[in-house]
């Protein structure tokens, strides 16, 4: 897919030729210089005369009129030099791939010396490009039926680089291409409708990759799952006819297991509502109820791949919420593998009910830090809308460490309170220790309150991507549908996780 080259010959034919334009007075210098003599300094005054634009993510195309080998060029607008982030880079990147696809190229070379600034060498450079490219090409395949043309896809790309070592340039452009993978599959698996993603197909899928990158694996089936003493997961799993699954993966990348990760992901694959029944508005879209699961399958993919030194133990609680004479009810009380009973209120605050069991079974599997994600409510969107996850904590430096991932990664979140006062909320109830729905003031809140409880004093972050696992937009590096939201921040998390003393 990616060959670096070290040496960047104008003459050699390709079917475009990408080069990036910082808004500077000096436009061309270096091989660029030369490129330009070739067009008799033409380009120079194409940029004069704004046909050309340094302007950050605007693309311009020029043909090449047989001066050089490529056909055409492509030069990408980055802005200003101090303004240019990684993220900006790779917006720019993914606007440009989008253009390039739908151009209907099969392969491009692009001149990687060209996007190095002085925050961002070579190697940022080739990361972002390789993770642009595979986020902003990415498309779901769906079920229409194939017409019989062929497909014409973009499948080579020449990176030069003169300016830097090309096996580095090569390890950064698969480190990229590992996080821009990673977040399609979990996008895959987030589009796949819930007749077709099942638990059992999940799990069937976790285990395919356990055996891709020597993951230990356990699927607990339902005997299983009831022997544990789950109540809360199985209350959920009751009115189906579809088996539970939790679903359980380790990656040990240090010698001994200690200073473990829990990643924990939710895993409905599709949410009725149950006898809380969704309106029917309200109901379309539910089969991305296992976008947190995704999440957590797309970063264990990631970590696969960059193989870091830290541990780490996945944990999917997967069903759906279904409605039968078997199904839970509202005033149910259950009572969850901790020992902890709930009453429940509402049979569609049931993410929070298959998290309870699978935080305390990550517990069970070593985890001393925790991190669930979740679609988990309504109200996470009224109170932050569809850009920015919603995240809730314990424990103020472990957050500062997803909080530094999630920059990194470009995926927004925000911090909402933990406050006494919505802890006492979830532990209101005659009848049992906890509710799981004390009432729509502040939803968000107190469902992450509600997972807390089964956290208890170990360091925990909850993360709600209600509003950012799905967008009805396209934007610079996908499409409309699922987002992978949250693979990134998960995968960086893990690779840069410090231990926290005790
Ligand atoms: N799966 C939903 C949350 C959701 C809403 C995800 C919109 C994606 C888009 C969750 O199980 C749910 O139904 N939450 C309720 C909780 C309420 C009934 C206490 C909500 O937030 O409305
Ligand atoms: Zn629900
Ligand atoms: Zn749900």
């Amino acid at each position: 897919m990616f060959h670096v080259k070290s040496e960047f010959d104008l003459a050699t034919i390709h079917e475009g030729l990408v080069i990036g334009l910082l808004d500077k007075p000096e436009k061309f210098s270096g091989s660029l210089a030369k490129l330009d003599t070739q067009f008799n300094g033409q380009l120079t005054e194409l940029v004069k005369s704004g046909d050309i634009s340094a302007k950050l993510k605007s693309i311009s195309k020029v043909h090449s009129f047989g001066k050089i080998g490529s056909k055409r060029i492509w030069f990408v607008g980055l802005g200003k030099e101090k303004d240019l982030t990684f993220d900006k880079l790779k917006e720019a990147f993914g606007k440009l791939f989008k253009d390039v696809k739908a151009s209907k190229l099969e392969e491009t070379a692009i001149y990687l010396d060209s996007f190095i600034t002085e925050k961002l060498d070579g190697l940022d450079a080739a990361h972002a490009l390789s993770e642009a490219f595979a986020l902003s090409t990415y498309q779901f395949e769906g079920y229409k039926q194939k017409s019989n043309e062929p497909e014409r896809k973009l499948e080579n790309l020449t990176v030069y680089s003169e300016a830097f070592v090309a096996e580095d340039v090569q390890v950064s452009l698969t480190v990229g291409d590992a996080f821009g993978q990673g977040t399609n599959s979990a996008r895959t698996l987030v589009n796949i409708p819930g007749n077709l993603l099942t638990a059992t197909d999940m799990a069937n899928y976790a285990v395919e990759l356990a055996s891709r990158y020597e993951f230990e694996v356990e699927i607990l089936d339902k005997t299983e799952i009831e022997k544990l003493g789950m109540g809360a997961f199985l209350a959920v799993n009751q009115g189906s006819t579809e088996p539970p699954k939790m679903i359980v993966l380790k990656y040990q990348g240090r010698d001994e297991w200690t200073d473990v990760i829990g990643l924990v992901g939710k895993g409905i694959t599709f949410d009725t509502g149950g006898y809380s029944i969704k309106t029917k508005a309200g109901i379309v879209g539910m089969k991305t109820d296992m976008g947190g699961a995704a999440a957590v399958l797309g970063a264990m993919e990631i970590i696969g791949e960059t193989r870091p030194e830290q541990n780490v133990v996945a944990v999917i609680p997967s069903t759906d919420n279904m409605i039968s004479g078997n199904a839970f009810k509202p005033d149910d009380v259950i009572t969850s593998m901790s020992g902890k009973t709930i009453e429940v209120l509402n049979t569609d605050a049931e993410g929070r009910l298959v998290l309870a069991d699978a935080v305390t079974y990550a517990k069970h599997h070593g985890a001393e830090y925790l991190v669930d994600i979740a679609t988990l409510t309504g109200g996470v969107i009224t109170a932050l809308g569809l850009h920015t996850t919603g995240a809730m904590t314990n424990h103020e430096s472990l957050y500062e460490q997803v909080l530094e991932a999630s920059m990194e990664a470009g995926e927004q979140m925000w911090q909402l309170p933990l406050f006494e006062s919505e802890k006492e909320r979830v532990r209101n109830s005659k009848v049992a220790d906890l509710n799981n729905s004390p009432g729509s003031e502040g939803h968000a809140i107190v469902a992450g309150a509600f997972i807390g409880e089964f956290a208890e004093g170990t360091p925990w972050v909850h993360l709600d991507i209600a509003g950012t696992a799905t967008t009805s937009k396209a934007y610079d590096l996908g499409p409309v549908g699922a987002t992978g939201v949250m693979t990134r921040t998960l995968a960086l998390f893990v690779e840069r996780f410090e231990p926290i003393e005790k």
